[in-house]
């Protein structure tokens, strides 16, 4: 691996002693270009068997280096993370939506700034404050859940815990409660994320253009806005002293010196942080209900767990700790369903990684979809099994082979609030329902749009116990 120090130019024998980065040929491109339109995760699975950990490629027809090996990922998103912003193709399409909020900022002082802002309703101290916020809503979905439970329908998995993924941001964040018009809400980003999702295995016309989805977009992203916009007048008009995130971004807000956030700098940093909050976290719930309900064995320890850590009471912050077994479960979950499945970098400067040359301006795609099933890292990577994260497997493996919330200084600020809102929720649904997948459903595969949904929803059969 390359060890120039970060932010200098490389000296000149490093650099014309590189290698090129090998290259799919013009007809693999072409044939590329029709395959990631048609199922995008086959296609990159292919491209990384037969081209190994880094090659470089037309990504919906645009010039991309794809990094697929840990020492790569360690080397753009933590050593040399000054190199490498998120002034690419990716971000710009997101930008689009999210504007300036922090997720999607290019990087450099705005950037810095931001997430020292809120760097503190993220804190263990915080996330902590947040458990009763978490338990209450999920006792109030699974109290919902019980006449469907009774009557043997199968629940709407998908489209429910991201209702509560989404209270849960909101109220424990930003200290406000929009139950119809968060559903609204919902449906508007997931129809967002779907014209994103095409338009980056696809990306022509340019979003800019006039045209039916392009309209589209524009009409969802104004409705978005006015969500924010009622949120914000909703706590204006309800002003409290609660040291949480949206006191914390209102106080900021100073338009009249420019210090602070300007009012739309306001508006786009929550809405990029309801977005990151609510989206993600959803579908991983998801995807840890249908793991369950597909492999019983595992259910039945998970229960066997909270039966004997709990013995039937609301978990708390302190009880996550003795719940290793159900934590293993959302591990490998999070391993094989990443939701936050791909990222990209811009290279401001020229570069080499592990011995091949990175022109300045390359971007750089990567994502956890692949990575997370590295034959080399993960035997049978395929096979869903909690036991990998034992504390003596983990500690077996080389460090950074598994990230799903990234690395580096712009890893995912929410990773511990994300973690301890999966854990509370899973317990708690193991306490009160066995889940069985409806007899005949065919099993659920992925929509890769700019995160990794399961296509169609799961819908799951619920047992009271
Ligand atoms: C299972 C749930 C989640 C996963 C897997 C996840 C994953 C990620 C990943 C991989 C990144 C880094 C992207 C990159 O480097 O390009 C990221 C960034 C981020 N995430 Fe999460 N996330 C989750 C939940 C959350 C939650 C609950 C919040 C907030 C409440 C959140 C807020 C953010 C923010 C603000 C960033 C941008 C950080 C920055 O650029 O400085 N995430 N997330």
């Amino acid at each position: 691996m390359s060890s120039t120090p970060v932010g200098s130019r490389l000296p000149e024998s490093e650099s014309s002693s590189a290698r090129p980065v090998p290259r799919l040929s013009l007809r693999e491109n072409l044939v590329g270009l029709k395959d990631m339109r048609r199922d995008q995760l086959a296609f990159l699975v292919r491209s990384v068997e037969t081209h190994g950990d880094i090659f470089h490629m037309r990504l919906g027809g645009l010039p991309t280096v794809m990094i697929n090996h840990p020492d790569h990922l360690q080397h753009v998103l933590v050593d040399h993370h000054q190199n490498y912003d998120k002034d690419n193709f990716l971000y710009r399409a997101t930008r689009t939506v999210l504007r300036e909020g922090l997720i999607a900022n290019k990087g450099g002082e705005s950037w810095r700034t931001h997430r020292k802002l809120m760097q503190p309703s993220f804190h263990r101290s915080s996330v902590a404050g947040f458990t009763t916020n978490i338990s209450d809503l999920t006792a109030e979905l699974l109290r919902a859940w019980e006449p469907d439970a009774d009557a043997g329908t199968p629940v709407e998995v998908t489209a429910d815990v991201a209702d509560l993924a989404l209270k849960i941001v909101l109220r424990a964040l930003f200290g406000v409660d929009a139950a119809e018009r968060g559903r609204q809400f919902e449906r508007d980003f997931l129809e967002v994320n779907a014209i994103a999702g095409k338009f980056f295995r696809f990306p022509f016309p340019p979003l800019s253009w006039y045209s039916p989805s392009r309209n589209r977009l524009r009409a969802l992203i104004r409705n978005m806005d006015a969500f924010i916009a009622y949120l914000i007048s909703a706590r204006m008009e309800h002003r409290s002293d609660k040291p949480d995130l949206f006191t914390l971004l209102l106080n900021s807000l100073d338009e009249e010196t420019g210090t602070g956030l300007t009012h739309e700098q306001l508006t786009s940093e929550i809405l990029a942080m309801i977005i990151a909050g609510y989206e993600t976290s959803s579908n991983s719930i998801s995807w840890i209900f249908y793991q369950l309900a597909a492999h019983p064995d595992i259910q039945r320890r998970v229960q066997e767990e909270v039966d004997g850590v709990l013995d039937g009471r609301v978990p708390t912050f302190d009880d996550l700790p003795n719940l290793s077994y159900t934590r293993r479960v959302i591990d490998e979950t999070l391993r094989l369903f990443t939701p936050a499945w791909q990222t990209m970098r811009h290279a401001v400067d020229e570069d080499v990684i592990d011995g091949y040359r990175i022109p300045k301006g390359t971007d750089v795609y990567l994502n956890l979809f692949t990575f997370h099933r590295h034959p080399e890292f993960w035997p049978d990577p395929t096979r869903f099994d909690p036991e990998r994260f034992t504390p003596e497997e983990v500690a077996k493996r080389p460090r950074g082979v598994y990230q799903p919330f990234g690395s580096g200084p712009r890893y995912c600020l929410g990773k511990q609030f994300a973690l301890t809102e999966l854990h509370i929720i899973t317990v708690m649904l193991a306490q009160a329902f066995h889940v069985t997948r409806p007899p005949g459903q065919p099993p659920v595969g992925f929509a890769p749009l700019i995160t990794l949904h399961p296509k169609g929803g799961i819908r799951l059969r619920l047992q009271r116990r």
